[in-house]
């Protein structure tokens, strides 16, 4: 099969722009290559990176009995084991996927709402005011949290040890340069040198505009005027893949993020940009999302819980 081209250079050095430079490196790839490219990042297989919309969707609808997403996820089979939905392909994955499905279903999700509404209150009321606040770590925190007594039905600490380490294995960088196949120093260094003097050329470069104009600036009323699209917002993936927690998690975000503009007055980024980072299958702002509360609402009525869904 031909594959499309490419950056040819070591495995290694395609694997640290990867994980070191995501936004820039694949940026520079679309810019010189075009929507559709392959990238050797790991030793099992190139992959076959897309950007289309029209691509994503043929992707999406495509046959699940030939496109095999559990066998693209191996990466994850020491941590969740072989048979979770995420590894699994074909009927096999579709009657695991229809078991999961009760749990997530509006009504069962809605019950949640009170206890997500009454953590996520606890921890806002306990951030300091007019000092830099790191999110990510206490949001991660959160989650954890939500998830144990929501999802688990528990507050077992020896549960909740097992979850976080599972969360800082997957949010390991040094993990995520073992699984692609190098030393993550080793690639640092060489990342830093092949990178280093390409800034300029990066500066400016912007992908293509299909949907919206500037697709890179953080313009989030930009959903008002254009609805996500299925194709084109793709955070929860897509087709028979698509997560099955999706719901929940937005209705979780919105249950958190009002607790958090109700106990809070006045909300300021504390650096005016963040650059994305990896950490492990996620991107996450650099500085850890730093915020700074300038003081405390009064105490105002009780949010009610939000509706579910986009
Ligand atoms: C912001 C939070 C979340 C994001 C961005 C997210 C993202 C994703 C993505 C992109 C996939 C597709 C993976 C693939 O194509 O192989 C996925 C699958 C999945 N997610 Fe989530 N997820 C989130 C939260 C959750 C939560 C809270 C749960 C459960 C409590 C959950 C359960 C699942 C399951 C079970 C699948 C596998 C679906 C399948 O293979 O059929 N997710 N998620």
């Amino acid at each position: 099969m031909t594959l499309p081209p490419g950056p040819r250079g070591p495995l290694a050095l395609n694997a640290a722009g990867w994980i070191l430079r995501p936004g820039p490196y694949s940026r520079k790839l679309r810019k010189h290559y075009g929507d559709t490219f392959s990238l050797n990042v790991e030793r099992h297989a190139p992959w076959v990176v897309i950007s289309h919309p029209d691509d994503v969707k043929t992707v999406f609808t495509g046959d699940p009995n030939v496109l095999h997403a559990g066998e693209g996820n191996q990466i994850l089979k020491p941590l969740l084991g072989a048979r979770s939905v995420l590894l699994l392909d074909g009927p096999e994955h579709m009657a695991e996927r229809k078991a999961l499905l009760p749990p997530f279903h509006g009504e069962r999700m809605q019950a949640y709402g009170e206890l997500i509404r009454d953590i996520a209150e606890a921890e806002v009321a306990t951030w300091p005011t007019n000092q830099p606040i790191a999110t990510r770590p206490r949001m991660q925190a959160l989650t954890l949290e939500i998830i144990m007594r929501a999802v688990f039905g528990t507050r077992d600490e020896r549960l909740r040890s097992l979850l976080a380490q599972l969360l800082d294995w997957m949010g390991d960088p040094a993990a995520d340069a073992r699984r692609a196949g190098g030393r993550a120093d080793d690639l640092e260094a060489r990342a830093a040198d092949a990178l280093a003097g390409r800034r300029a050329a990066q500066r400016g470069d912007r992908a293509a505009p299909y949907v919206y104009p500037d697709p890179f600036a953080f313009e989030p009323e930009r959903f008002l005027e254009k609805p996500a699209g299925t194709y084109t917002w793709i955070p929860f993936g897509g087709g028979v893949r698509r997560c099955l927690g999706a719901s929940f998690a937005l209705f979780e975000m919105k249950t958190v993020l009002r607790a958090v503009t109700q106990g809070i007055d006045n909300l300021e980024p504390a650096h005016r940009t963040e650059k994305p980072q990896r950490r492990g299958v996620t991107l996450v702002p650099a500085a850890d999302g730093r915020i700074i509360a300038a003081r405390r609402a009064a105490p105002a009525r009780r949010a009610q819980p939000v509706p579910s869904g986009r």
